[in-house]
């Protein structure tokens, strides 16, 4: 008989932002220079993936580092309700206690995962080779999104699906009794994607293999090879094959969370554009798979020196030491966009501030973030008075070099990375910019606007 986890659905850390708060607005205000040092908190994606290995695997999984963020905490509590034992020790410091391969068991409840696409999109793979029924939802932002991306693949080896709109949450899944393991050429370049149709392979009979066309995030093959799967990644002619062998014993592992390059960004990118400013970035993970961001700034003429390189729980980290600089605008190719998919926002802002047109390409999969972060970029840059040029799958920003106008309210539309870029916008404009709503920064960043005032910056509560 299958067994029934206990009802934690009400464990979740947090209430629902949309539903039981309202806005907080925001605003910046420019400043000279950002001096100091600072750690962002740990990698999101290596956090979820951290929490949900260590319930896939046999054993205590201890993890230092964890981000503490909403979107984490959502990973959380769904593991919670799905049998797995998850516990606090301290700050960043968490324990799981996993089931074993194929040894989830079936929710009481909902699974409600906030905003975050990573989150839920993982967690179908993860149940949808398990003879068993979830469903899931979240917040408007992640309602919204679509996810046949993920349930074609999974269907393939057998689960099958119920949604809104035929591919919207709320979203049941009825596991498959007898899992198929597939070989799967991803139709776009999505971590999440590979990722769901790896998790899901863990407890297929034989062979899963996914082929992607550009390489992305590896932190999923890193953390099995970690947890003892067996797994090969090989380039050929189609693009990068990786492949599983289903129904492997996962073995409990340490993980060692590094700060989140995309969460680094903001500072980098702050230090880049206020002349006379020198920030330490501490512990950043520069996995080459995330760090498009930083070549790209290095190309512009940016002041980024990487020091102290070295390994921590099976990634490449650095401190990053940011001087201010005089940027140039720059090309940035359609093939670099797996590598800072999360970072046009912020690279956004920097181009704003750059002198000469930078052009962005390859940038469809934004209109399916958050929110349509290409809108929501051109939206705000227009609100700040910024010169570009929103296409179908491009942006061309432009800069003189010297402070854009800034003076704009800009929407947020629940998408945290539009927050936080555009406060960013606010230290080197000519007037402070104001965001219509904080809250969201919580689900990537929680601590941002402390971190940035205590390297100089001035963001505060909108009058
Ligand atoms: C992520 C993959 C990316 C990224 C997201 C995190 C992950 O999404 O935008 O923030 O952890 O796998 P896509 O897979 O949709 O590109």
């Amino acid at each position: 008989m299958l067994e029934t986890a206990p009802d934690t659905a009400n464990q979740s850390a947090k209430p629902l932002h949309n539903a039981e708060t309202i806005a907080e607005p925001l605003r910046s205000e420019p400043v000279g220079r950002l001096t100091g040092a600072t750690q962002p908190p740990g990698d999101k994606s290596i956090s979820h993936r951290a929490l949900m290995f260590g319930a896939l695997a046999l054993g205590e999984t201890r993890i230092e580092g964890l981000l503490e963020g909403e979107d984490v905490l959502r990973t959380a509590a769904a593991l919670r309700a799905l049998g797995a034992e998850v516990t606090r020790d301290g700050p960043g410091l968490w324990r799981v206690v996993g089931r074993g391969t194929g040894g989830l068991c079936e929710a009481a409840d909902i699974l409600d995962l906030g905003n975050s696409g990573t989150a839920v999109r993982l967690l179908m793979g993860m149940v949808a080779t398990q003879d068993m029924v979830t469903f899931f939802t979240g917040d408007a932002s992640l309602r919204r999104r679509p996810m046949a991306r993920v349930t074609t693949p999974l269907a393939r080896m057998g689960a099958e699906f119920l949604a809104r709109e035929g591919d919207r949450l709320p979203l049941a899944v009825r596991g498959a009794a007898e899992p198929m393991p597939i070989s799967y050429r991803l139709p776009v370049a999505s971590a999440q994607v590979k990722s769901a149709i790896l998790l899901a392979g863990l407890n297929a009979p034989g062979e899963t293999c996914v082929i992607e066309p550009e390489p992305t995030r590896d932190h999923t093959e890193n953390m099995l090879r970690h947890f003892g799967a067996a797994i090969w990644v090989g380039d050929g002619p189609e693009g990068r094959a990786i492949r599983l062998r289903g129904q492997p014993e996962l073995r409990a592992a340490p993980v060692i969370v590094p700060a989140d390059p995309s969460s680094a960004a903001f500072a980098v990118v702050a230090a880049s554009i206020l002349p006379g400013s020198e920030v330490l970035v501490r512990n950043v993970g520069v996995n080459p798979l995330r760090t498009g961001l930083f070549t790209t700034l290095l190309e512009m003429g940016a002041d980024i020196a990487f020091l102290d390189r070295r390994e921590a729980g099976g990634e490449p980290v650095a401190d990053l030491l940011v001087r201010g600089a005089e940027l140039r605008g720059v090309e940035v190719p359609a093939a670099r966009a797996p590598s800072m998919i999360d970072e046009y926002p912020i690279l956004a802002i920097a181009a704003a501030c750059a002198r000469g047109e930078t052009r962005m390409l390859g940038l469809g999969e934004l209109r399916v973030k958050e929110s349509d972060r290409l809108r929501a970029v051109a939206a705000g840059l227009a609100a700040c008075g910024v010169p570009h040029r929103e296409g179908e799958d491009s942006l061309v920003v432009r800069g003189d070099g010297t402070p854009p106008g800034g003076g704009g309210m800009v929407a947020t539309n629940m998408d945290h990375r539009i927050a936080m870029s555009f406060l960013v916008l606010g230290l080197r404009a000519r007037a402070p910019v104001a965001i219509d709503d904080a809250r969201m920064i919580d689900t990537s960043f929680p601590g941002f606007v402390a971190m940035m005032n205590g390297l100089g910056a001035r963001m505060g509560a909108a009058a």
